[in-house]
């Protein structure tokens, strides 16, 4: 009997984005771990610039073990061409001297704008390739905290008050501090890593912090801060998803929230107790709300959703990510480890879902029958 060629996966990591270096990263780990009887791996990687880079050589990766220096090995690679419509095409070189293999299904491991925001997800959807989590619409929910939010609370789904403006809009400290109380945070809308995030107390930072924000973003948002444990929660599937147990972030004294230090330069900002201490009640409460988040942001695949845990019983949404870091230490994997699926596992179950979506959506008709 003919043996079952292997199922080609792109992944596609770096990209144009703060969290290139923490892509490549999970790029790296997934390469690793992934089933190697089952799959054959195309590396697919987009650098600083946004050009999309292959190489024939398995050195796409520079430093690949070292967290500090890991780069995408530019000197070596030809950037790729996307032709949509192009059967079995798809991908095409800029050079004659790299063949390009077409891939079955894309497994894109990017962070931030330009790559978890649906922007490559409605790229990948018109090369017509199966692909890896959130697909456009939830993809660009997941990004955009505000219009997040407003989904969740119209879902009756907790989550904290906030207000958001524009580069137009008048911002009254006063007005916002009657409305939202003091502390209060204020974030960039579209961004991740805790980028232009500050905690305010006066007028003072509450200028610079919205001075900081529309640094990253055009559009911002004030919150009302919630006091409260940081939870962490993985869900995983398609029309039904399921929830893993959820783990904790717990910040060292020295930082006053989850901030970019503490999440990337102090090695010892922040801790992770995996799975959190909690009762069931509150376990089960938590898993309910996140998989009722994941169906109101019309997500698929996977997504990790962010939660506050006040007065020892309110859980809070905070955010979800729909491409959430994806190392071997990462929170996504190593909770869906501590409810027994393992990495491997975790990346054959996300490629299956990809795929079986993909046949459902081929079954749609595109074009109307005349009787
Ligand atoms: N409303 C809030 N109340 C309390 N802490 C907050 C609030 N919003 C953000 N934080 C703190 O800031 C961190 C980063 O904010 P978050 O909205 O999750 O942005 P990012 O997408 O950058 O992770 C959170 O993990 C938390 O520590
Ligand atoms: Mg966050």
């Amino acid at each position: 009997m003919k043996k079952k060629r292997k199922i080609r996966v792109g992944i596609i990591f770096g990209g144009k984005s703060a969290e290139h270096e923490v892509s490549l990263q999970s790029a790296k780990n997934i390469m690793e771990a992934i089933n190697k009887e089952k799959y054959e791996v195309i590396p697919i990687g987009i650098d600083k610039d946004g050009r999309w880079l292959l190489n024939n050589s398995t050195e796409l990766l520079l430093n690949a073990d070292n967290p500090k220096l890991i780069k995408l090995n530019q000197t070596m690679s030809v950037s790729l061409a996307l032709s949509p419509g192009e059967q079995n095409r798809q991908l095409q070189s800029s050079s004659d001297e790299i063949q390009v293999r077409q891939i079955d299904v894309a497994f894109p491991v990017l962070h931030g704008p330009f790559g978890e925001d649906g922007t490559v997800q409605g790229l990948l959807k018109l090369l017509d390739v199966p692909f890896v989590g959130a697909g456009v619409l939830g993809s660009a929910l997941g990004m955009d905290k505000e219009v997040q939010k407003r989904l969740l609370k119209a879902a009756g789904i907790p989550t904290a008050n906030f207000l958001a403006f524009n580069e137009n809009s008048e911002i009254d400290f006063r007005s916002v501090k009657r409305k939202l109380g003091l502390p209060l945070f204020i974030k960039p809308v579209n961004m991740g890593s805790s980028v232009g995030i500050s905690k305010v107390a006066d007028e003072g930072q509450f200028k610079n912090a919205i001075a900081e924000a529309f640094k990253y973003d055009r559009k911002i948002m004030a919150e009302e801060y919630i006091q409260g444990r940081e939870l962490e929660c993985s869900v995983l599937g398609n029309d039904k998803p399921i929830a893993s147990v959820p783990g904790e972030i717990i910040v060292g004294d020295n930082h006053d929230f989850y901030s970019y230090e503490a999440k990337y330069i102090d090695e010892n900002g922040a801790l992770l107790a995996i799975p959190a201490k909690l009762s069931l009640p509150i376990i089960k409460k938590v898993q309910d709300i996140a998989i009722k988040a994941f169906k109101t942001l019309c997500l698929e695949g996977m997504a990790r959703v962010d939660f506050f845990l006040r007065n020892k019983n309110e859980a809070i949404v905070n955010e979800l990510n729909t491409i959430p870091g994806f190392t071997k230490i990462s929170m996504y994997p190593k909770l869906w480890e501590a409810s027994g699926v393992s990495y491997t596992e975790l990346i054959d179950k996300l490629i299956m879902l990809a795929v079986e979506r993909y046949a459902r959506e081929k079954k749609l008709r595109t074009s109307v029958n005349l009787k």
